[in-house]
């Protein structure tokens, strides 16, 4: 039996962030208020396109596995937001890292994208089909946002986290996994004034994004909890021997609501929201690296993981760690400098935002 071994990880998170105290000064909100319905305390916007994003987080995690661009065969980019739809954004991605010899895909299955790539991925290398990917999402969400709708503006950030895969015959990487999509429930979440059903002749507002907040929180807990239910079931697994979990960080009562139905400890569950906020596709993918780095996956670990996501898309995931829990080298590219800070970066949006509503 062939594996796909995660060897390698990686992260990118922007320099420039906003606090809720600086969102208080765009839209009518409070730090208590998002703090208490949201655990969001920061966001990062990005002075960088969701490719070089993709780029920083695949070089570091290539590094980290000590694998060169060359000897990549697939590179997977998870997004919503894409750099350029046509060509697709993971190409530049591929160029960036040195994969020339890769295909290279954008797949967009919104927030659920990172456990839906790394389920395509570890099938390809299962197969035999191919040895090595990069698997990485990236996302530059604050792109989206209406920055006059206070419900949406201060749920968001930018960042991007990426895996490398190999193929191995040691059981470890995605060892279960389950995807699926409640499509009845698209509407309840979606970008308007955005894609190919426009008129492109005719002008329209920014792109808006919307939600029925209540509904898809119902869901997410729900659905989220099947999946993980389901996936343990197959695996044989039993909630004591999982060692943490790393649910998609949309909302901290989520996150809270499924550890209790879980019925999981506080130190297992990897929560890093308070910093970030939801960065769609990529919270997963950063959770997973900075849980690694801060010691709280061991060797061997069992890793639950779930997202949901516009579609209504949603994922679970098992997957079992190797022996190493430190990278065999580190890469030194990294962000261009930024002169500017969060608010400054989103004040051109928030104007054209302010004088479209
Ligand atoms: O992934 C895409 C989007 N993510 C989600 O939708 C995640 C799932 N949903 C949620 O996380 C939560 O539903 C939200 C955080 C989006 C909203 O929390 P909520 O507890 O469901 O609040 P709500 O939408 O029911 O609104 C409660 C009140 C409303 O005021 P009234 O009508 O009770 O007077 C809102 O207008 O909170 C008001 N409100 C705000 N107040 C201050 C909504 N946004 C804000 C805000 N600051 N930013």
């Amino acid at each position: 039996m062939i594996y796909a071994k995660i060897t390698g990880w990686g992260k990118a998170l922007p320099p420039a962030s906003i606090s809720n105290d600086e969102m208080s000064t765009i839209v009518d909100t409070t730090d208590e208020w998002i703090t208490t319905r949201t655990g969001i305390r920061a966001r990062r916007v990005s002075h960088v396109s969701t490719a070089e994003l993709a780029t920083i987080a695949s070089k570091q995690a290539l590094a980290c596995a000590d694998v060169s661009g060359e000897d990549i065969d697939l590179v997977l980019l998870a997004t919503c937001t894409p750099s350029t739809m046509v060509a697709n954004t993971a190409s530049l991605v591929q160029k960036n890292i040195g994969a020339t010899g890769a295909a290279a895909c954008d797949t967009n299955a919104a927030c659920s994208g990172f456990l839906y790539a790394l389920q395509n991925a570890t099938a390809q290398i299962q197969s035999g089909m191919i040895k090595k990917a990069v698997v990485v999402a990236a996302e530059r969400m604050t792109w989206y946002i209406n920055w006059a709708k206070r419900d949406s503006a201060v749920l968001f950030g930018d960042g991007a986290g990426a895996v490398v895969l190999e193929a191995s015959s040691e059981p470890s990487g995605l060892l279960g996994t389950k995807t699926g999509c409640d499509t009845e429930d698209r509407d309840i979440l979606h970008i308007a004034n955005y894609g190919t059903d426009l008129n492109k002749y005719e002008a329209v507002g920014p792109s808006d994004l919307l939600f029925e907040g209540r509904e898809i929180f119902k869901r997410a807990v729900t659905g989220m909890s099947l999946a993980c239910d389901d996936v343990m079931d197959k695996a044989k697994l039993n909630l004591d021997d999982i060692d943490a979990l790393i649910p998609h960080q949309a909302n901290l009562r989520i996150i809270q609501a499924i550890q209790k139905k879980l019925d999981i400890e506080d130190e297992k569950v990897i929560v890093n929201i308070d910093k970030y906020g939801n960065t769609s596709a990529a919270t997963i993918a950063i959770a997973l690296c900075e849980a690694v780095e801060q010691g709280m996956i061991k060797p061997h670990a069992n890793i639950m993981s779930a997202a949901f996501g516009a579609g209504l898309t949603w994922a679970a995931s098992y997957i079992k760690w190797g022996e190493r829990i430190t990278p065999l080298a580190t890469s030194d590219y990294t962000f261009t400098p930024c002169e500017q800070s969060g608010l400054e970066l989103v004040q051109d949006a928030v104007t054209a935002c302010k004088n479209n509503s």
